[in-house]
């Protein structure tokens, strides 16, 4: 069934321009946005959107990977939009990443991966309000 996921293009791939590639990249695979905006997290935004990761080792670089520059996100609606866009993500590292996801292309390190994907449906309904008030979703 159709439904809807959370990415985020993050600072290490607006960074490198490689914004307009992902996001064709992303509609090339049948994504279809939903909600759109380039933002940059505040300290506060992004302790609160990783919170589940609070208390491991890689949460303080984590916190100030994700708030030194500005960001894309974005919702997307696919049939089965979740799996389907974690697969085109790739692995978290992207040294274990297939080639042709995303992450093998564009992405440098376990940290710097260049674009976020929701783990769950969940997750991203949560994501979603984070990021985006009913008015900008279309
Ligand atoms: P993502 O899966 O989008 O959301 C959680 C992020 O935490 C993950 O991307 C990585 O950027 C980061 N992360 C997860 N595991 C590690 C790790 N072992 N070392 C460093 N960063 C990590």
């Amino acid at each position: 069934t159709t439904n809807r996921t959370l990415t985020m293009i993050k600072p290490d791939a607006v960074e490198k321009g490689y914004i307009g590639a992902i996001l064709t990249d992303i509609i090339a695979a049948g994504f279809t946005i939903k909600a759109m905006k380039f933002t940059q997290l505040t300290r506060r935004d992004a302790e609160q959107f990783y919170a589940v990761h609070k208390g491991k080792p890689f949460f303080e670089s984590l916190l100030n990977f994700m708030t030194r520059g500005p960001i894309v996100a974005a919702i997307l609606e696919k049939d089965n939009a979740v799996a389907n866009f974690r697969e085109l993500l790739g692995s978290t590292n992207p040294e274990n990443a297939a080639e042709g996801t995303l992450r093998k292309k564009y992405a440098t390190s376990v940290t710097e991966n260049a674009v976020h994907g929701s783990d769950s449906d969940e997750n991203a309904a949560i994501e979603s309000h984070f990021h985006f008030s009913e008015r900008e979703i279309f």
